[in-house]
């Protein structure tokens, strides 16, 4: 299961959890570590793992929050984008790694081009949370410190197009005309998948 939560003005944190077990990962928690604490205790979650998909404060700002409510959980995040976290990662995952929450599987891609260490995570093969890799109906700034519009070009050609269309893609920001869709759906519209060539990638407005 997945719940989508507002942070601040268009943030979106999300709160991975299996019903059976009630175990729960949070990720992106933001600057609003109270929305994901109060969607947990409101439904008796157990917070094993907090996941940032990269380290900008925006989605990682209020993790201390959550450790000093539940010591106990553990924070997630890659190797290249952890050590710029302003908090100790105690998990590192790369391309290819899985984390178990209850029942639910996530699957981890390394996806670079908005920072070094960006990661996406596949939700038991039916969700994908992409963080400021891609939003719906654009990817994320190339041109902030760390950014790269070559590894953002070869990430979403290499990376998010070879994925399933069945896919819901679930973005790091509320930037779209919605909150979420279909990968197969982005894959057609979404004009930072559509370009075939990085040329033609490098003129998108
Ligand atoms: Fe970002």
């Amino acid at each position: 299961m997945i719940e989508q939560l507002k942070v601040g003005s268009d943030n979106f944190c999300y709160v991975i959890y299996c019903p059976v077990t009630k175990k729960a990962a949070v990720v992106d928690p933001g600057f609003d570590a109270t929305k994901s604490l109060q969607f947990l205790a409101a439904n008796h979650l157990l917070l094993e793992y907090v996941i940032l998909t990269h380290y900008h404060s925006d989605h990682s700002a209020e993790t201390e929050q959550l450790k000093t409510v539940v010591s106990s959980c553990k924070i997630v995040a890659s190797q290249e984008d952890g050590r710029r976290l302003p908090v100790k990662p105690d998990v590192i995952v790369s391309d290819g790694s899985q984390l178990k929450v209850g029942s639910v599987v996530l699957s981890f891609l390394l996806t670079p081009g908005h920072t070094p260490g960006g990661i996406c995570i596949i939700v038991d093969e039916k969700a994908l949370v992409t963080g400021d890799t891609l939003f719906i109906g654009d990817c994320g700034r190339t041109d902030l410190p760390g950014g790269s519009l070559e590894a953002m070009f070869q990430t979403l050609q290499e990376k998010i197009m070879s994925l399933p269309d069945d896919l819901v893609v679930f973005p790091g920001h509320d930037y779209g005309e919605k909150p979420f869709d279909s990968l197969g759906n982005q894959k057609r519209t979404n004009k930072t998948l559509c370009a075939r060539t990085l040329q033609e990638f490098s003129l998108i407005p």
